[in-house]
């Protein structure tokens, strides 16, 4: 196989969170490199603890780094409690302190030394708020070209019918910080968006689930625990056939670009007022010289989910 690709990987756990978490940490295509946590699902405080749980408990020796507290323009939002549970775990139990501690760094200065570190080499898996990306684009503007590609879990642009769920026009990690996103998706880096486009069209159900209970050992088991409250959520506002699939499609795409089709173009966000965190792409050449990114628009969801069980239920590496 080739070199695993370097990851670091910018979350906001959360319950899709930690589920991509366990992919990406047993997939032999990745290499994650560190995480860095953003708010959202939780307050930051809240969401730093859960990723040291996480790396603690599935023993990935990889640093944390806490990111920022709120968006780069006003409050951040108050957590989907009525999502992901009142700890954005699914309500599992998660001592309150952990006898780890985050790296040093802030998340954006962690970010800034790590691309440094490792020049055209990292890929950055990016989940949630934008706003870490964001400061260290500010601060660094010459990571740009010296990263190896950012792929967003984030927007929504229409396909399908599939424009937002936050607001019937945005989707909740760019509407939790839609400057952070505009900055993101105008730098110069090779870019992909996995919107939910493609996110909602790819379910798992209770069926799938207990698949993983039955042959993903304790990853398996903690995936339905803490799953309870987030397929609950989802049935709750009308969604059949299973909960969404959100952060493990990033991912995918991480691991199998081609389980999508993109369509390439500028993209740009709209930062205030009722339509705030709506996402919109253009076409090549639109908008001066915004870089086209890519928007992917369909998935492989039987491919995509057969690569996710096969991940997590593969007997562990010598
Ligand atoms: C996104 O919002 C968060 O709640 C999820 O973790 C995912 O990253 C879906 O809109
Ligand atoms: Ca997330």
């Amino acid at each position: 196989m080739m070199n695993p690709k370097k990851i670091i990987f910018d979350t906001d756990p959360g319950i899709d969170d930690a589920m991509a978490l366990l992919f990406l940490s047993r997939a032999p295509q990745l290499q994650l490199l560190g995480i860095t946590t953003a708010m959202g699902n939780g307050y930051i405080e809240a969401t730093t603890r859960n990723a040291l749980y996480l790396r603690d408990r599935f023993g990935l020796s990889v640093p944390v780094a806490q990111g920022a507290s709120r968006p780069l323009e006003g409050e951040p939002t108050e957590p989907p409690t009525w999502v992901h549970g009142d700890n954005a775990l699914g309500d599992i139990a998660v001592p309150a302190d952990s006898a780890s501690t985050p790296h040093a760094l802030p998340a954006h200065r962690f970010l800034i030394d790590m691309i440094r570190s490792h020049p055209h080499e990292i890929t950055i898996i990016a989940v949630a708020r934008l706003t870490n990306l964001a400061l260290a684009l500010r601060e660094a503007p010459e990571i740009a070209g010296l990263v190896k590609q950012v792929v967003v879990m984030g927007g929504a642009f229409g396909t399908h019918g599939h424009s937002g769920n936050v607001t019937p026009l945005a989707e909740a990690n760019i509407a939790g910080d839609p400057l952070a996103a505009e900055e993101v998706f105008g730098a110069a880096w090779p870019l992909a968006i996995i919107g939910l486009d493609v996110t909602q069209q790819t379910q798992m159900d209770d069926a799938y689930l207990r698949g993983l209970v039955d042959d993903g050992g304790e990853a398996g088991q903690f995936i339905w625990d803490i799953s309870r409250v987030y397929a609950a959520f989802h049935v709750g506002v009308g969604v059949s056939g299973g909960f969404y699939v959100h952060d493990s499609s990033a991912v995918a795409y991480a691991i199998d670009p081609t389980l999508f089709s993109a369509s390439a173009g500028p993209v740009r966000v709209v930062t205030d007022g009722f339509a705030a965190g709506h996402t919109i792409q253009s076409r090549p050449g639109a908008w001066g010289q915004r870089p086209a990114v890519q928007v992917c628009r369909e998935v492989d969801s039987a491919r995509l989910l057969a690569l996710y069980r096969r991940v997590l239920c593969a007997p562990p590496a010598r």
